[in-house]
């Protein structure tokens, strides 16, 4: 890769890091290590770590007795997560091929990934793979955009501003709101005692204007599409006339979040 790129991805995860971990992802770390029984002592994965928040949550709760790695497919995803945290085993590559031995780890946790990855079940296969025997599966996706108001306003307000393709970028996330097929990925991937359960939060942004710009700084450059100064200013005066509703009297931007979690075991 590029210099220029690699810096590009870099400034996307910085972005990502500030605007949208504090606001949506952090909040869920804890809810997923909990449901992979992250515990003092274990080895831990975390796939598709982005910046790493969840790894960071799983290291806290193996303590110096256990340890930690994250892998990442983008670059600067993993450049920042190793600036954030040195003493976490950091690594690119794709959750299809995971470059860890067989039975190596005691839980493997991802949040927000698994509606990226081109083949799923073969994600969950690699996952399995990689765990002990017993070993724990915990993985955190999005309910569907009609769950989601605000980002369904924001997808409309993409199609309608930039481009279909850039809309699509946010539709994605929000794929995986059945909840019978995301337990029958499970079930193919070969875990036992698979489950989904579905847990409510809040996405909490200081302002409309950092809510759009999350996305138009911090993960459209990660799907690919970069838009210049004059655009992104663009889109955020359009935002600020069309999504006033999520705007709380105190000017932040607040609305529901609804999260599913798949829960399963390496069989013994
Ligand atoms: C929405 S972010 C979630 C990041 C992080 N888990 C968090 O909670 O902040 C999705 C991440 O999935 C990564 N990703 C997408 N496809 C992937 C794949 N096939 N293998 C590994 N990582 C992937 C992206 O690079 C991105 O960092």
């Amino acid at each position: 890769m590029s210099e220029v790129m690699m810096q590009e991805q870099i400034a996307a995860a910085t972005a990502y890091e500030e605007l949208f971990v504090p606001a949506v992802f952090g909040q869920w770390a804890p809810v997923v290590a909990q449901a992979a029984g992250v515990e003092p002592g274990q080895q831990v994965l975390d796939v598709a770590c982005g910046t790493g928040i969840l790894a960071r949550e799983a290291a806290r709760r193996v303590g110096q007795a256990g340890a930690v790695a994250g892998l990442d497919m983008t670059p600067g995803m993993v450049a920042v997560a190793e600036q954030l945290a040195p003493e976490i085993e950091w690594k690119q590559g794709t959750a299809g091929e995971l470059p860890f031995a067989e039975a190596t780890f005691d839980a493997v946790v991802s949040q927000f990934g698994l509606m990226f990855f081109p083949d799923r079940v073969q994600a969950l296969r690699e996952m399995r793979r990689v765990l002990v025997p017993g070993g724990r599966l915990a993985v955190a996706v999005f309910d569907g955009l009609e769950t989601h108001a605000a980002y369904s306003d924001e997808v409309a307000l993409f199609d309608r501003t930039i481009s279909e393709q850039a809309g699509d970028a946010l539709r994605v996330p929000f794929c995986l709101g059945d909840t019978v097929g995301l337990k029958q990925m499970g079930e193919d991937a070969g875990f036992t005692a698979v489950s989904v359960t579905t847990h409510q939060g809040t996405a909490r942004f200081p302002s409309l204007r950092s809510l759009v710009e999350a996305d138009l700084r911090g993960w459209l450059p990660v799907m690919g599409i970069v838009l210049d100064e004059a655009k992104i200013e663009a889109v955020l005066a359009e935002a600020e006339a069309t999504m006033g509703a999520f705007v709380t009297a105190q000017g932040t931007a607040e609305f529901p979040l609804s999260v599913h979690i798949l829960s399963g075991v390496k069989a013994e």
